[in-house]
């Protein structure tokens, strides 16, 4: 039964191999993983290393801002975009507009000038986590990105491209055992068919996990996204309400 699910990934994955998309670091399991952490650090990295949730709002937030305040403005995903694009990408408008730069201009970049950036006084996270965590921070930010405008249309926030009857199969039996087959579980979580409004969002989700859940992160088999754009065309049919 697994078939169905691993040859169309794995042929997609030798394909990209052979075509020199994705090198071999990447597709080693271990490179998956630490990129996976990393995306979760990018979502809420106070969350992930259980350090205390930082109370004041962040330095580098715009005073012109004034839409949030406080730990929110402390998730490099604030102020960078779920897509990494900053200014000019989901966040150019809305509640997270800052005008800051994404940092796209940094994916592929050597894993330690990231690092220098993410310690820098901007920052101001310089001996707020260990080693480790800059590390797959950096991973996650040079090689663990995708170019979510080439998969998303941003103006429907919608999938450009996405099989519903395949996100179907995936998401009844990867993730309906914890949400529920209409997306309407935990009790606590606002329902998914309000959420999938945020196409980003659950695609970072979707490859990377949820910070502090033993939710997983399906990016080792299919980095590349498709995957979510099929769940999320899914998720297009469950109940806005409870
Ligand atoms: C409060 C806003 C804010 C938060 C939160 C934030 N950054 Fe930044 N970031 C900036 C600003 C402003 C710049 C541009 C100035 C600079 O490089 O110091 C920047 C620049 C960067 C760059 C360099 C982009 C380039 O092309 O030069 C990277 C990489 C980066 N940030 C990563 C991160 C990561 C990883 C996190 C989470 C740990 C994070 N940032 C959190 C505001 C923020
Ligand atoms: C082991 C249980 C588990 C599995 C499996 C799981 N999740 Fe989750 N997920 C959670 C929990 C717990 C949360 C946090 C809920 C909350 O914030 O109240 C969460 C959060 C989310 C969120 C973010 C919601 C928010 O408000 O921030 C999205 C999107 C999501 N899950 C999608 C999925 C999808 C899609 C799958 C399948 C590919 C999946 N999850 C599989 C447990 C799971």
């Amino acid at each position: 039964m697994m078939k169905n699910f691993l040859i169309p990934v794995t042929a997609l994955m030798a394909g990209f191999f052979a075509l020199g998309l994705i090198t071999a670091p990447v597709m080693a399991g271990d490179a998956q993983g630490s990129m996976a952490r990393g995306g979760k650090l990018y979502d809420k990295w106070f969350k992930v290393i259980k350090a205390e949730t930082p109370k004041a709002t962040h330095k580098a937030w715009p005073a012109s801002n004034t839409k949030k305040k406080g730990n929110v403005t402390w998730r490099c995903k604030s102020c960078h975009g779920w897509d990494g694009l900053g200014k000019d990408g989901a966040y150019a408008k809305g509640s997270y507009k800052t005008g800051i730069v994404g940092v796209n201009g940094m994916w592929d970049a050597p894993i330690a000038k990231i690092v220098a950036v993410i310690k820098d006084d901007t920052h101001g996270l310089a001996g707020k986590m260990d080693a480790k965590d800059y590390q797959d921070l950096a991973l996650f930010v040079s090689k663990g990105m995708i170019d979510m405008k080439a998969l998303i249309d941003y103006k429907a926030k919608a999938p450009l491209n996405g099989n519903a009857a395949r996100g179907s199969g995936y998401f009844n039996t990867v993730c309906a055992g914890c949400h529920g087959a209409t997306g309407l579980l935990p009790k606590d979580m606002k329902p998914m068919g309000k959420q999938v409004g945020n196409p980003w969002e659950i695609t970072h989700k979707i490859l990377n996990g949820h910070p502090g859940e033993p939710m997983p992160g399906l990016r080792a088999f299919d980095n590349a996204g498709q995957i979510a754009m099929d769940i999320i065309t899914h998720m297009k049919t469950f109940p806005k309400n409870r």
